[in-house]
Formats: C-alpha cells, sequence, structure tokens
C-alpha cells in the first residue's frame, strides 16, 4: 500500500495497536503524527521508530476528550505537514464493571475518550478533509461494540458509538472523496489486555475459530487497508478483525 506524499494522524499510537497502526502506515510512505495521554518515551520511541522508513513522524501530548487539546494538537500537525489525509481514532480506555455498580464517573470517563474523542478528533479534521476533497477515516472499535460484552457496558457502549459515528459521517462526507469506516478487533495482545487472568484469557481462546490471539499488526494491516486508496469505494463499513471470534 502506498501512503507517499499522505500525512496521517493516530490517535493513541505510542504503544500497542495504535503503535503498529503507525508503523504500517509509515511503512508506506506516510508522514505520521501521533498523540497519547501518558508515556512520553514510548510515544516518542513510536515516532523513531516511523522515521526508520524514511517518513517524517512527531509525537504530541494530547488527551483527545478536551476540544482544546485536540485543536491545538490538530493546528500543530497542519502546521509541521499541511495537511491531513488519514485520522485512525485509536486511542481508548477500559474501565470495566457489572451495571449494577458501575459509577457514573467510570461510565462518563471511557465515553469521554472512546466516544467523544473520536468526535472531537472526526469534527476537527473534518474541515481539513473537506478542503482537501481527500481524506481516509478510520474509527477503532471492538467486537464488544458490535456484539455487547458483560462487565463493559460503558466500553460496548462507546465502541457501539464509534460506529454510529462513521456511518453517520460517511454519509455527511462521502460526495467529498471521504471514507469512514471501523475496525472492530476482536482479542488482541497488548498491554490494554495484558492484565486478564489467565481463567479469562483461555475462556477468550477457546471462543476463536482461528486458535490464537490476535497481534496489533493484524489489526494495523486491515486499518492500512481501509485508509488506502485500494478501499476508496468503501465507506461506511465494520471490518470485525477477531479471528472469526464474533462470527
Ligand atoms: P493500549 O492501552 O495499549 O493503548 C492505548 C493508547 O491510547 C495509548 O497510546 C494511550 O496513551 C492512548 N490514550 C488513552 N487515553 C487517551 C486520551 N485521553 N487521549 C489520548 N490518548 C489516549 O490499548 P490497545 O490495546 O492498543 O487498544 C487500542 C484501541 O483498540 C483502543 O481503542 C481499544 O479499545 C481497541 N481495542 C483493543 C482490543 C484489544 O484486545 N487490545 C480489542 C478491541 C479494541
Amino acid at each position: 500500500m502506498n501512503f507517499e506524499g499522505k500525512t496521517a494522524v493516530v490517535t493513541g499510537g505510542s504503544r500497542g495497536i495504535g503503535r503498529a497502526v503507525c508503523l504500517e502506515l509509515a511503512k508506506g510512505g506516510a508522514n505520521v503524527a501521533l498523540c497519547y495521554a501518558e508515556g512520553e518515551a514510548s510515544a516518542q520511541e513510536t515516532a523513531a521508530l516511523c522515521a526508520e522508513y524514511g517518513v517524517r513522524a512527531i509525537a504530541l501530548r494530547c488527551n483527545v476528550a478536551s476540544e482544546a487539546e485536540v485543536k491545538t494538537f490538530m493546528d500543530a500537525v497542519v502546521g509541521e505537514f499541511k495537511r491531513i489525509d488519514i485520522l485512525v481514532n485509536n486511542a481508548g480506555i477500559t474501565r470495566d464493571g457489572l451495571l449494577m455498580g458501575m459509577k457514573e464517573e467510570d461510565f462518563d470517563a471511557v465515553c469521554d475518550v472512546n466516544l467523544k474523542g473520536a468526535f472531537l478528533c472526526m469534527k476537527a479534521v473534518s474541515r481539513i478533509m473537506m478542503k482537501q476533497r481527500y481524506g481516509r477515516i478510520v474509527n477503532i472499535s471492538s467486537v464488544v461494540g458490535v456484539h455487547g460484552n458483560a462487565g463493559q457496558i460503558n466500553y460496548a457502549a462507546s465502541k457501539a458509538g464509534v460506529i454510529g459515528l462513521a456511518k453517520s459521517m460517511a454519509k455527511e462526507l462521502g460526495g467529498r472523496q471521504i471514507t469512514v469506516n471501523v475496525v472492530a478487533p476482536g482479542f488482541i495482545d497488548t498491554d490494554m489486555t495484558a492484565q486478564m487472568p489467565e481463567k479469562v484469557r483461555e475462556g477468550l481462546l477457546s471462543q476463536i475459530p482461528a486458535k490464537r490471539i490476535g497481534t496489533a499488526q493484524d489489526v494495523a494491516r486491515a486499518v492500512a487497508f481501509l485508509a488506502s486508496d485500494l478501499a476508496e469505494y468503501v465507506t461506511g463499513q465494520v471490518l470485525c478483525v477477531d479471528g472469526g471470534m464474533g462470527m
């Protein structure tokens, strides 16, 4: 896939799936701007790894749940690269718990980052992409957003929400060569899932027809496809990258 001359913004690019997405896009020649909540060293390491592909890459701290910070971040990206062609809304958090015991602040925190964060970033790039008459947006959802999951009502709602955001924006801006799609990963081996008890991991693994846990690169390749010109007639779609788990 060729991304030469393109600028990609990846939220939550300091590690895990976000880092793999940055690298996959950089490998194709995209300049990369990534943001992160914490872990500056790791974020700078992602940028340095991207630069090894001969592209320019920057890593900036930005809380995607803050409209002011998102504006500052996007302004900095445009200042540096003059355009934004690709946006990958990957930043995400979990605050798991059953409905009965879930605190309002845990619901709000997850929706603020996962759902409102995606909305703010989409809004911030929309004018730029409309002017360019070109844009590729990929929201990272989850199989949990498609099927629901006990103990993750906040997370599932936020991840279902980013599907609604994508389909609506796809309808609003489809005529401007802007596509908006969703990748819904299944069980992927990252820091986010590393804390999972062994019994839960085994239980999940038994539900995956592919008989293995996914890698961040499995997800990144799907994102790269949807961000590429190979997918120019694909919009408003949800691509599950889950080894068949959600079938
Ligand atoms: P991770 O926890 O390893 O990385 C999350 C990234 O988001 C980090 O770079 C972090 O700094 C950033 N971030 C968190 N809050 C932020 C904020 N307020 N503003 C800006 N950046 C923020 O997570 P992982 O596993 O790489 O997941 C990435 C995405 O994929 C998330 O949206 C997650 O919900 C989704 N996902 C992950 C799955 C998995 O099995 N790991 C499965 C399905 C979806």
